[in-house]
């Protein structure tokens, strides 16, 4: 069916109106997955802890490479102000992952593995992931053209888009025999990997926040600059080399796991100084019309702070003997896709998707309160996941052990707090995304109105509407 209006739900909007549709699901079952800690056994039959704990991370975890797929695909024909070299693969990229992604899925439900930590689905599903990928690369390249006088943000695009398909395949080198049989070998490639691919889909999130930053700001302020290109070289390094830090108990050359741990919190010092320095130069009519990007830019901001703040704790080796394996690890990785990825993404959610033919005006009352209630419950939702962990290590150190029993009593009101603030931050963030995907639908399935609700900081992205 044709769309009935000008402000059209095309294809590369789909991919992040799918990815909010994939953060909601995913929230769902991480509150499911906090409420078995509670209630042991709660909803075995049909989703126990085994099946949850994949349910929840893949579907985060695609919720984070949806968007920073439809970021790169619509920031991009911006950029270049023409449309994608090829649109028809961009829906069949589109297909590619949604067919995926619903197989991963229900294999989870039906309790078919066979994969390894955090891609826990059957290998043969990862080939159409892949080849879905390799349509984005090949995309992404052509629509790029030329590499003269590039901005940052399209170097980081294009690592991005290389070194995910890089890190992907190597993430599957375990099901040939030569690296599985060796344990060493097998985790170094294993963690290495996972590390880099985080690094990937990073440069397409910061290179499309650059790209965000100077719409709002309206001055091409930071993708020539020496900072910004220093964010991308140190960036590059990071993800060929921060894996160091995820092999703390192995036993490899510790001087390779001190480079990894500086160079990565370099990375995240250099992006929060970035946005830092950013917020300054926006004038208050830019920032009142970009509203609830420019909110979540500046939530991201000090999310960056605070992963870092805990990530220099975690890195003293004294402190990462206790850490290890322990909840204050999941509170690292959480904090930081929740925190970071997840609000840099919903900051380019709301710059492409709030215009549509609704106005969005009468939403900004409750996104304000919400977006409070947001950032509050996520830092008490963190605070209580660290408490947890800092608990488990005092019980692994424990001299005489005390009963496992007797340590998950203990823990107890932190897993309640964790399950209550992840409750509310749910519903914030349920709240926020409604009337993004809501009114995205109405406007596909109603007629054309001819109000133009777009104040006039707008305008200069109107033509956004005719890319595909
Ligand atoms: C944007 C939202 C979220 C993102 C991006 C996210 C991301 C993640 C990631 C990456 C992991 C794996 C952590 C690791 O292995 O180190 C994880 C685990 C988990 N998350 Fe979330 N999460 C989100 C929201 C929630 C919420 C709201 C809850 C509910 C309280 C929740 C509950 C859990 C649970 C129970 C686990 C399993 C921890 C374990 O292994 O025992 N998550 N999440």
């Amino acid at each position: 069916m044709e769309p009935s209006n000008n402000k059209q739900l095309n294809t590369t909007k789909l991919f992040i109106v799918a990815g909010l549709v994939l953060l909601g699901l995913g929230m769902i079952y991480g509150l499911t997955g906090a409420i078995q800690y509670l209630v042991p056994g709660f909803l075995k039959k049909y989703f126990s802890f085994e099946k949850v704990r994949p349910l929840h991370v893949s579907a985060v975890v695609f919720w984070i490479i949806l968007g920073a797929m439809g970021s790169v695909l619509i920031y991009l024909q911006q950029h270049t102000g023409k449309k994608l070299h090829a649109p028809m693969l961009t829906k069949i990229q589109l297909l590619v992952f949604l067919f995926t992604i619903l197989a991963i899925l229900t294999s989870y439900y039906f309790g078919v593995f066979g994969g390894r930590e955090y891609w826990e689905f059957h290998p043969l599903l990862a080939l159409p992931i892949l080849s879905g990928w390799i349509l984005f690369l090949f995309n992404v390249v052509k629509s790029i053209g030329t590499l003269k006088n590039q901005p940052v943000y399209v170097w980081m695009w294009l690592t991005g888009v290389v070194f995910f398909l890089f890190t992907f395949l190597e993430s599957y080198l375990w099901i040939f025999p030569y690296f599985r049989n060796n344990i060493v070998n097998d985790m170094t490639i294993q963690w290495k990997s996972y590390g880099s691919m985080v690094g990937a889909w990073n440069m397409l999130i910061y290179g499309s926040s650059f790209f965000l930053m100077e719409k709002i700001s309206g001055e091409k302020t930071y993708s020539t600059s020496r900072m910004g290109f220093l964010l991308y070289f140190i960036g590059l390094f990071n993800l060929m080399f921060n894996w160091g830090h995820h092999i703390y108990t192995l036993p490899t050359h510790h001087f390779i796991q001190y480079i990894s741990y500086v160079v990565s919190m370099t990375e995240l010092l250099i992006l929060g100084r970035i946005i830092y320095e950013w917020r300054a130069s926006v004038s208050a009519a830019r920032r009142h019309f970009h509203h609830a990007a420019y909110k979540f830019l500046i939530a991201a901001d000090v999310w960056v702070f605070l992963s870092l703040l805990l990530a220099i704790c975690m890195s003293v080796p004294a402190i990462n003997i206790y850490t290890h394996g322990t909840y204050i690890t999941v509170a690292h990785t959480m904090g930081a896709t929740i925190g970071i990825n997840t609000f840099l993404l919903l900051a380019i959610a709301f710059d492409i998707l709030h215009e549509t033919c609704r106005s969005f005006e009468h939403n900004n009352k409750l996104f304000n309160r919400t977006f409070f209630v947001i950032n509050g419950s996520l830092f008490a939702f963190w605070i209580s996941l660290i408490l947890v962990g800092v608990m488990q290590s005092k019980w692994q150190m424990s001299e005489p052990r005390i009963l496992f029993g007797a340590m998950m009593l203990q823990l107890r009101p932190f897993l309640i707090s964790f399950f209550v603030f992840g409750l509310i931050l749910t519903i914030g963030i349920v709240i926020i995304i409604y009337p993004l995907i809501k009114n995205q639908l109405l406007c596909y399935f109603t007629p054309t109105t001819n109000q133009d609700h777009t104040p006039t900081v707008a305008k200069e992205s109107m033509s956004d509407n005719d890319l595909n």
